[in-house]
């Protein structure tokens, strides 16, 4: 198990992605997930947060998503309710809502056995915000990937706009600080390192140097099996 973790804008995406196809594991974008409950809140006219919250509501819709990841020419595809939704949860709204959902302890306990069962196989890169904390804290390689508010910003401003969202610089960097202190202030499963992640700043680097360290650690540990079984 490859848990790659951090906040938005490190470029966790892409980076697990590759990874994920370097070695020939399956990949799964927990954030994903977390967008898609958020969007199925909004079909459902449920608050995210607030005095109409009903937690206990969202918790059992997360419960029942009906999630399928499938391979498509432009990348993997996201299926909700047997809907493409590839496009839709990627939308800043989305974002800022997913973030809200997630702070929700009901959601986040109803999708906790989805992202285990999606990794019990092992063989698999998941990507979130606490995967080598909470989801897997066994995973075999962490990875916490970082980099500068500035640098995520630009990165994700440059991704929306090359997917024709448009948003200004100062309100993508806005909305993404409002993300990062909501993913890191929440009460449950928090967005922080694990102890024993190794922390990538990538800002200096550039994707394919992140890459090819992560696949270099994941190979490191699968030709030293003896080391890994007496830890
Ligand atoms: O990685 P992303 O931007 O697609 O994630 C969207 C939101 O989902 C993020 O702001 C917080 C939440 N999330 C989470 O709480 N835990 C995860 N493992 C993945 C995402």
């Amino acid at each position: 198990v490859v848990a790659i973790d951090g906040p938005a804008g490190t470029g966790k995406t892409s980076v697990a992605r590759r990874v994920a196809e370097a070695l020939g594991f399956t990949l799964v974008d927990t954030g994903a997930i977390y967008r898609c409950a958020a969007l199925a809140a909004g079909w459902a006219g449920l608050a995210l947060d607030g005095p109409g919250l009903e937690a206990e509501r969202l918790g059992a819709l997360a419960a029942g998503l009906e999630i399928a990841f499938r391979a498509g020419p432009g990348g993997p595809r996201v299926l909700l309710a047997g809907q493409d939704v590839s496009q839709a949860i990627r939308t800043p709204e989305v974002s800022q809502a997913a973030s809200r959902v997630s702070a929700v302890p009901e959601v986040r306990a109803a999708l906790l056995g989805l992202q285990r069962a999606l990794g019990r196989e092992g063989g698999v890169v998941l990507e979130g915000r606490d995967i080598g904390t909470v989801v897997f804290p066994d995973a075999e390689v962490k990875v916490f990937l970082t980099a500068s508010a500035e640098v995520r910003a630009r990165r994700r401003h440059l991704e929306l706009e090359a997917r024709g969202v448009h948003a200004t610089f100062e309100q993508t960097l806005r909305e993404q600080l409002e993300r990062d202190a909501r993913d890191e202030g929440r009460a449950v499963a928090p967005l922080r390192a694990a102890p024993d992640a190794i922390v990538l700043d990538t800002g200096p680097l550039s994707q394919e140097q992140v890459i090819a360290r992560v696949v270099e650690l994941v190979r490191g540990l699968v030709r030293q099996p003896e080391t890994r079984g007496a830890r």
